[in-house]
């Protein structure tokens, strides 16, 4: 689309750029230049013109519309393909019907607003507009199906380098797939899988992130926060996005080849904000306490017991609690 090229000529040029050059570019006419940089402005891009000089863009406003998300995005497959709603029920669901209509792997449907957000454990997730990311990426996998659980870590681990990389902030993760800042979820993680008979059809994995909420819902602001309240800088949500999709693409690709998590482990296991703390574990056969050592290639959770022995926690099974507060 000419909106969104133009809009990342603009972006990577960082100066003025002629309107002649755009026309010659896109074999238009003057009056469909400035069309499209009329729509950008109702957008709430600032775009200033000067004679003689063309067009420069001055401000981004925080969207993430599909022209802005795909002016940035740069990948082979992860967000090639972008479904933006302004509001939808849940992306997770978007994304199963795009999936079952074919769309590819790596399509990702994102929303500025939720009105049925789902969590794990049948929960539901507050997604109020205009601050927070909620995407689903769907994912047409040669796994097993066994491995699929793999994603969501492999996925988590994307979501913490990138919050470091794109607000310069410190996150962690609370095992298996919770991103934290300062002890307290910014992010979480749901991943759903069609099955066919033996073979997975396709796999949706959903994340919402609090970016700029300015304060928590009551209810949960003891065990969540977002990316503002700890930084007290507001991020740009295109840009982080931008950012997860990288690293999911190069993670997600080296899970695939390997099958497991083995050259993720010492990245995953650094962020680990339960590494070497007491946890509990909710097993459904019995609880039990110990020390989180790290996870194994598989994603399991090593728990060194008092007696001794080492306990590997799958993610599906049980749940973790800190002994202390959140983590
Ligand atoms: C959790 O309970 O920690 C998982 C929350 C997952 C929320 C995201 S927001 C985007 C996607 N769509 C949904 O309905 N849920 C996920």
């Amino acid at each position: 689309m000419m909106k969104t090229e133009i809009l990342k000529l603009l972006r990577e040029s960082g100066d003025y750029i002629s309107g002649q050059e755009l026309c010659s570019k896109f074999g238009v006419s003057r009056t469909a230049v400035w069309k499209v940089m009329n729509q950008l402005k109702e957008e709430g891009y600032g775009i200033e013109a000067v004679k003689n000089k063309g067009y420069r863009l001055e401000i981004t406003p925080d969207v993430l519309s599909s022209s802005e998300l795909k002016s940035r995005i740069r990948n082979r497959w992860a967000g090639r393909d972008i479904y933006y709603y302004e509001e939808t029920g849940s992306t997770n669901i978007d994304a199963k019907r795009l999936g079952e209509e074919g769309a590819a792997h790596g399509t990702v449907v994102v929303a500025d607003k939720q009105n049925a957000g789902r969590g794990r454990r049948g929960r539901s997730w507050e997604s109020p507009a205009g601050k927070d990311i909620y995407f689903t990426i769907l994912l047409r996998p040669e796994l097993a199906p066994d491995k699929v659980s793999g994603l969501t870590l492999v996925m988590a681990l994307s979501v913490t380098e990138a919050v470091k990389g794109c607000c310069g902030q410190e996150a962690g993760i609370k095992w298996p797939n919770d991103v934290v800042l300062n002890g307290k979820k910014i992010c979480g993680i749901l991943t759903e899988m069609t099955m066919e008979t033996d073979y997975i059809q396709h796999i949706v994995i959903g994340v919402g992130i609090n970016v700029n909420l300015d304060a928590m819902p009551e209810e949960i602001a003891q065990t969540a926060t977002s990316i503002l309240l700890e930084s007290g800088k507001k991020t740009a949500r295109a840009e982080l996005l931008q950012k997860v999709l990288e690293r999911f693409e190069i993670n997600y690709e080296i899970y695939e080849k390997d099958q497991d998590l083995s050259r993720m482990l010492e990245a995953y296991n650094g962020y680990l904000v339960n590494r070497d703390r007491q946890v509990r574990v909710l097993d459904p056969k019995g609880e039990f306490e110990g020390i989180a050592r790290g996870i194994n290639a598989s994603g399991e959770l090593l728990v060194e017991t008092p007696d001794g022995k080492t306990a590997e926690v799958y993610a599906g099974e049980v749940s973790v609690r800190g002994i202390y507060g959140y983590v």
